[in-house]
């Protein structure tokens, strides 16, 4: 819930990293990319010029879960500066959905204008394997939650705001492209949302289907709809670390979430490094 005092404690954050930034003396990136449950590897192929902990960041929120570092890099991929968040936050932590998406708002104080957002999903198909990466192509919130409620502050964005193009089509054919151009071939879904942090029963999972649903996971959606209110440009990846829940016998734990996650990064982190340039050129 958007508080009365939200914009201030933004701009507070804002201000501090714009310093950190600044001290580098390096351009402030246009492009950021947020690491979800153990796909924190690639942000070891950056050339950084700044590392800060999230407990330094003022009101920053700190991930409490395995798998979830906590650090604000700035650096560069080729050449082109870019921020990456190492670790969210999830309203499974205890997080408030406007808690949890503090960090896209500062990034958007900061000037970003293309967010990349990864995150480990279920799978809902047999089509969409463990171990791949999938392109989102639109979600469904069933977080029951929406981080822009509250009272309205115009400063921080419009109180109604459309979510038809949430997930940029540009940036998905260039992710879709590049991903062939690598010699693989990136899939599309649509994610559904869910708060967790129990996986879902296989009834759900049931469910979720018929509403139309490829992939489940418990971040993301609250993320997207506060960069679509501040207007960000938006690509998001899942990484596809288990069929769910009652599509195979097994069943679901957080290790393997995370033993998965690590083993697309063969995949991701090329697939970032050459992504982040050719955005930089749209
Ligand atoms: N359900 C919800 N969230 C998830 C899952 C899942 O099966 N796998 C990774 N994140």
């Amino acid at each position: 819930m958007t508080k009365p005092d939200s914009l201030q404690r933004i701009r507070q954050a804002t201000h501090f990293l714009r310093e950190q930034i600044a001290m580098t003396g390096k351009p402030l990136p246009r492009i950021a990319v947020v690491l979800g449950s153990g796909l924190g590897e690639f942000a070891d192929s950056l050339e950084t010029s700044c590392v800060v902990d999230y407990t330094e960041i003022p009101h920053f929120p700190r991930p409490t879960v395995t798998g979830h570092a906590g650090r604000l890099l700035v650096g560069t991929i080729r050449g082109v500066p870019v921020i990456v968040l190492q670790g969210r936050v999830h309203a499974y932590e205890g997080y408030s959905p406007e808690e949890v998406v503090f960090p896209i708002r500062v990034l958007g104080g900061l000037g970003i204008t293309q967010l990349i957002l990864t995150n480990a999903a279920g799978s809902l198909s047999h089509q969409l394997a463990q171990g791949s990466l999938v392109a989102i192509s639109d979600h469904i919130n069933l977080t029951g939650t929406n981080p822009c409620t509250g009272v309205h502050d115009p400063q921080l964005g419009p109180q109604f705001f459309d979510m038809t193009h949430a997930y940029s089509r540009r940036l998905r054919q260039l992710a879709l492209r590049t991903a062939f151009e690598q010699g693989w071939t990136m899939q599309e879904g649509i994610y559904l949302g869910v708060s967790g942090p129990s996986f879902e029963t296989p009834a759900e999972i049931r469910f979720f289907r018929t509403i139309g649903a490829d992939l489940v996971g418990m971040s993301t959606v609250q993320e997207v709809i506060a960069a679509r209110h501040i207007g960000l440009e938006v690509l998001a990846i899942s990484c596809v670390t288990n069929l769910a829940a009652g599509l195979t016998e097994a069943e679901l734990n957080h290790a393997e979430v995370l033993e998965t996650g690590q083993q697309t990064a063969h995949r991701l982190g090329p697939l970032l490094t050459s992504l982040v340039p050719s955005i930089a050129t749209l």
